[in-house]
């Protein structure tokens, strides 16, 4: 009895892994970054990096949590078969956290904030769109701050109710919800001229407009779009029942965030090139080019202005809680803290973070809060997606194909996958991970130039 409270049940867990994976990296990021680098290429990378090397890890993650239903650091602990001190440590991947959910819970305020505009009044072309939208980055740090501060009221409460009442029942509301407003929109992207021209931008490859840094930031992004490297995946599953078929979960997890990706996307891509505009737009893609196309839309616009907006409030906040969970989890299980002390000291210290990477935006603080190349903001996106993710997804590949039982692992993993399938598997963590994540970031260093 006491365990139902706090384990999800199986749907329970698909819906909250889901619903980490699918955030704003699916609607926001993913497809500026695929319009920076180029599309097809980009996509074809990133799709070779999540399903040979972000599937394995994800697997790995479950497999872990699973048979420890403890902390992320504990987890490392229990599991070693040598070295359990320093494998400990792998364990404070969960801390990326802090970097993560001090920006993204920021992005999640400004579309709350877009929310309202888009019930309001939405700008009339991209000129006054893009002051609405630089004003609020960087002049109107009130509002910025207001709504960044009703983001992490909503991310906070749900952390507070537990795993059952708070993360399951969130997620089983929105992401549903999230799913008939993202396909009502694919059915209506099908209908624009754009449709076409934006398939092609997504399925064929434009090798111009690749560069090798575009290989990083794609192999970043299937980290960062599947949350593994960072130990969520891995609290998730530690609160799993013993039912649920690891591999199949986390086959149909990846496959749903990597076809909303997509979706997401085909959708905005169809917007964008009916009205004729350019893809590479960076950040401001979805807050300044979109809403001025929904503008020109007229009433249909309005309407879709809006669900837009909701479908990327809920895709983030169901990804922000997962962020959150498991320094909470860390907290209550290592520190003896209880859940709702333990999610509020680390959304204080979140809350903090997330001011200095706010102001790093704006005018006014802008200078004193840039370091080198970026401001506080970008090198929390940075250090987070791009470094730290990747590090904590090679910790995982050699902890699981190196260090944990490996008895254990066949007996969980070999009569559910196939021995053909664990061949690969195990290869793919033992050498593909380790090797290829390290090639990449050499290369990102300036080490290697491939
Ligand atoms: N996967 C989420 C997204 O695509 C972001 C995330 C990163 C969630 C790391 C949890 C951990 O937006």
């Amino acid at each position: 009895m006491e365990k139902n409270k706090i384990r999800f049940s199986k749907l329970g867990f698909i819906f909250a892994a889901s619903g980490s994976a699918v955030g704003l990296g699916n609607i926001w990021k993913f497809p500026y970054i695929a319009g920076e680098n180029g599309g097809g290429i980009f996509v074809l990378v990133y799709l070779l990096t999540i399903f040979f090397i972000g599937m394995s890890i994800f697997i790995a993650e479950v497999l872990m949590g699973r048979n420890t239903h403890s902390d992320a650091v504990s987890t490392y602990e229990i599991l070693a078969t040598k070295g359990k001190k320093i494998w400990k440590f792998a364990g404070f991947s969960l801390f990326i956290g802090l970097l993560i959910l001090s920006f993204y819970s920021i992005v999640i305020g400004w579309i709350l904030n877009y929310i309202v505009i888009a019930l309001t009044n939405l700008p009339v072309n991209v000129k006054e769109a893009e002051i609405v939208f630089m004003d609020m980055l960087k002049i109107d740090y009130a509002s910025q701050l207001f709504y960044f501060t009703i983001a992490m009221i909503i991310i906070v409460y749900t952390v507070t109710r537990g795993i059952k009442k708070g993360i399951e029942r969130f997620n089983k509301i929105l992401m549903p919800m999230l799913i008939i407003i993202l396909s009502l929109m694919l059915f209506y992207s099908v209908s624009l001229d754009g449709f076409s021209k934006s398939l092609e931008f997504l399925f064929f490859p434009n090798i111009e407009k690749f560069h090798t840094s575009s290989i990083i930031v794609a192999v970043g992004h299937a980290f960062f779009t599947l949350s593994v490297g960072m130990a969520v995946i891995m609290t998730y599953a530690s609160s799993v029942s013993r039912e649920v078929n690891i591999v199949k979960t986390s086959i149909a997890i990846v496959l749903m965030d990597t076809i909303i990706a997509i979706v997401a996307g085909i959708i905005i891509f169809s917007i964008l090139f009916t009205s004729g505009a350019e893809p590479g737009k960076g950040p401001g893609l979805v807050f300044i080019t979109l809403p001025a196309i929904f503008y020109e839309m007229g009433v249909a616009g309005n309407v879709l202005a809006i669900l837009f907006f909701i479908s990327l409030a809920f895709a983030g906040l169901t990804s922000a809680i997962s962020i959150l969970e498991p320094m909470v989890m860390y907290l209550e299980k290592r520190w003896r803290v209880t859940r709702v002390k333990g999610t509020i000291l680390t959304s204080i210290v979140l809350y903090v973070m997330g001011i200095f990477a706010l102001l790093s935006n704006t005018t006014k603080f802008g200078k004193s809060l840039t370091f080198g190349s970026k401001n506080i903001f970008d090198w929390f996106d940075f250090l987070s997606a791009s470094v730290m993710m990747p590090l904590g997804g090679i910790a995982v590949a050699v902890f699981v194909g190196y260090f944990m039982d490996k008895e254990l692992i066949r007996k969980e993993i070999l009569p559910i996958m196939g021995g053909f399938f664990y061949t690969i598997w195990m290869f793919s963590l033992r050498f593909i991970v380790p090797i290829a994540i390290t090639l990449v970031m050499l290369n990102e260093i300036g080490i290697l130039k491939i």
